[in-house]
């Protein structure tokens, strides 16, 4: 990244958490709540993995967990602009966190609607913007964008876990977090062309580099005592054992350690759109990586209104690194 970014990135930076809490977003919250360099004001809740009343539950433990009662924490959106509510329990468990029993939230969420806290927020941010980080299906987002255009100058930028250059995971072309909600992915960049808010994407094509062993796993939970720590590794542990594997990936975890860390993530300044219309393509982001003026000067589509800082490589061990001091309380 430019000298000014890696300057902008060196001081404590205010941070907001769009989420579906689910596995890698609690790995994600964990660590967003202890990086001493992370100033985290608030964490919106957004029906995906889970239905969203499941996902403001997880969402209170893990910053309990984090001893971060003091993080505002707000329900939003229980389902997509258009697309019907679906879920992944198939991956992150019955409950959207594994399953693991841990005690109950003694808090309750704020009263506020998420969007209505977001706009709260970044309305009083202007001398020092917040950058949103969005690990969700962004429809919280898009309503905010679209019905608090003023938000843009509390925004720093928006960096948001989706998409990918290349392949899939929700189907063969789309990222679950855009397939689950295209329009609002599609509102989102819109409205950040026409805001003029910086846009920042960890896709799929970094999202799986950063991993966690079994082995490093069971360290963190041998803390015990309901610890960040303990949380941690059993959240490896248990996705470990759902896809039989060794290691595991911390996921939307990986977004937050490129703000904490930008010098870990390699970028490209790329125009993108959403594919809305496709059949086997909806919900697939399109990442223009064209170099030559005579194709795209002879493109009927011509080149996207918004082009978004992609990442394109990551440095998968420093940011598992990273991840397991912070949530292990190291500072
Ligand atoms: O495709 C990965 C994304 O979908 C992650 O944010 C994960 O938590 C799920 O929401
Ligand atoms: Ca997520």
């Amino acid at each position: 990244m430019g000298g000014e970014r890696a300057a902008y990135w060196a001081v404590v930076k205010p941070l907001i958490l769009d989420v579906d809490t689910g596995l890698d977003d609690a790995c994600a919250i964990l660590f967003a709540a202890q990086h001493p360099g992370l100033d985290l004001r608030a964490v919106t809740c957004v029906g995906g993995n889970a239905p969203v009343d499941d996902v403001v539950r997880n969402t209170l433990i893990v910053l309990r967990a984090a001893g971060r009662d003091d993080v505002l924490v707000a329900r939003g959106a229980d389902r997509p602009l258009l697309e019907p509510a679906m879920n992944a329990r198939h991956v992150h468990g019955d409950d959207g966190m594994g399953d693991l029993a841990w005690p109950a939230p003694d808090r309750a969420a704020d009263p506020r609607h998420a969007v209505e806290l977001l706009r709260d927020l970044l309305v009083s941010a202007v001398d020092d913007p917040i950058t949103l980080v969005t690990l969700a299906p962004m429809t919280n987002i898009a309503l905010l964008l679209r019905t608090h255009p003023e938000v843009a100058a509390g925004l720093r930028e928006i960096v948001f876990m989706g998409g990918s250059v290349a392949v899939g995971n929700a189907t063969a072309s789309a990222e679950f977090n855009v397939y689950h909600d295209p329009e609002a992915a599609a509102i989102v960049l819109d409205a950040a062309a026409h805001l003029g808010i910086p846009v920042t994407m960890y896709g799929l094509d970094v999202f799986y580099e950063p991993v966690v062993s079994r082995a490093e796993a069971a360290e963190l939970v041998a803390v015990g005592g309901y610890s960040s720590a303990e949380l941690a590794g059993r959240l490896i542990a248990y996705q470990c054992d759902r896809f039989v594997s060794e290691t595991a990936t911390i996921g939307d975890a990986g977004a937050v350690c490129a703000v904490a860390d930008p010098e870990g993530l390699q970028c490209q300044a790329l125009p993108i759109r959403v594919e809305l219309a496709g059949s086997w393509s909806r919900g697939r982001t399109i990442v223009d990586r064209r170099d030559w003026s005579g194709d795209i000067d002879h493109d009927p589509h011509g080149v996207a209104p918004l082009t978004v800082t992609v990442g394109l490589q990551v440095d998968g061990p420093r940011y598992a690194a990273l991840w397991r001091r912070i949530v292990a309380g190291d500072r």
